[in-house]
């Protein structure tokens, strides 16, 4: 798994660097503290540090992260979370960790501004013996390999996520799956547009090399009008939307975005230009916000991918209890994604 993962990231570099141009262990138990007010229960501190909380996506999984566990709570077993905001800052990030561990939390959840800064702040973490749950944005090395694995190894330290591969592949086959298989004006090749998230996160880079692999590999051919980045936020993902739309015109076939948000924006600039989802024009998108899958239902999008926040934030949750009874974690969970189109 970690060979083909790094043979697969070393690809993948080398796909960036194409681009668009190609037309185509030990378990340390936390203790936990007894406080009077919760009536003599056991009170854990978790601290929960999220990237950035103007993000439609994490909002969602930070939201169920805290209700789940509120509804894990027991007479004898309390669970004082503390979740802070990173405002995308890694240097805020690092302080707000740094003060998790001066405050003794007796887990951290982690959801990192820059996954390149991984190590430094896994090393404090880890010096601190405080078990490490690292969320959303999988730690890659510098190169986008796995250097970081090694660190990972340590026994209280892991990551739960999604392998981002899966929802490029299934916004593909989407396309595929489609009367005219994307080729909307027949001439043989499905032209489109991608809307990237932040170029540094593997969920944005796996989504847009996979998406396209699943078009290739289904022996399409493919062009690429335009490749830009989004950041993961809707109002860049119209803009870029709009622009590309004014420049290639009939030419845009599909409009593949990273996430939700970018499609939600790209959708609206789709309509301004006066153009129809499902008529002259594919739009996909990832995370399955609640808005999309009407979207799709209704359909104004042709499909989206179930980022499943429920089931990560869940996983995330009883891997830190784990980690709090003492028990032995693995260092990597993982959970499906799910294809989304009308019902
Ligand atoms: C992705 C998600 C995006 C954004 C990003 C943040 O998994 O699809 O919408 O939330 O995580 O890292």
């Amino acid at each position: 798994m970690k060979k083909f993962k790094s043979l697969v990231a070393s690809a993948l570099a080398l796909t960036l660097l194409v681009g668009c141009s190609s037309g185509n262990g030990g378990t340390a138990a936390s203790t936990g503290s007894e406080s009077g007010a919760s009536g003599g229960a056991k009170t854990y501190n978790v601290g929960v540090a999220i990237y950035q909380f103007d993000d439609n996506f994490m909002t969602l999984y930070r939201n169920e992260l805290e209700s789940y566990f509120k509804s894990l709570e027991t007479d004898s077993v309390k669970y004082n979370v503390t979740i802070v905001d990173g405002k995308n800052d890694m240097a805020e990030q690092t302080n707000q960790v740094e003060n998790f561990i001066t405050q003794k939390m007796d887990v951290i959840i982690l959801n990192l501004v820059q996954t390149s800064s991984a190590d430094a702040v896994i090393d404090k973490v880890v010096a601190a013996g405080i078990p490490l749950v690292l969320i959303n944005r999988e730690p890659l090395g510098d190169n986008g390999d796995e250097s970081y694995a090694g660190i990972l190894d340590n026994a209280n330290v892991c990551y739960i996520g999604a392998d981002a591969r899966q929802s490029g592949t299934f916004q593909g086959e989407i396309v595929a799956e489609l009367p005219d298989k994307g080729d909307i004006n027949g001439d043989g090749k499905i032209s489109y547009v991608m809307i990237e998230g932040d170029p540094e996160n593997v969920d944005a880079q796996y989504r847009t090399e996979y998406s396209v692999k699943a078009l290739t590999d289904a022996g399409l051919k493919v062009e690429c009008l335009d490749d830009q980045v989004g950041n993961w936020a809707q109002a860049k993902g119209q803009e870029i939307a709009a622009n590309a739309l004014t420049q290639y015109g009939d030419k845009v076939e599909v409009i593949f975005c990273n996430n939700d948000a970018m499609a939600l924006g790209a959708a609206a600039a789709i309509t301004a230009a006066g153009r129809t989802v499902g008529k002259d024009i594919y739009l996909l998108g990832v995370d399955a916000l609640e808005e999309c899958v009407e979207m799709v239902n209704n359909g104004e999008m042709t499909g989206t991918v179930l980022n499943d926040h429920v089931g990560q934030s869940h996983t995330a949750v009883d891997v830190a209890v784990k980690a709090l009874n003492g028990e032995k974690i693995d260092n990597y969970y993982w959970v499906d994604y799910v294809k989304v189109t009308k019902k």
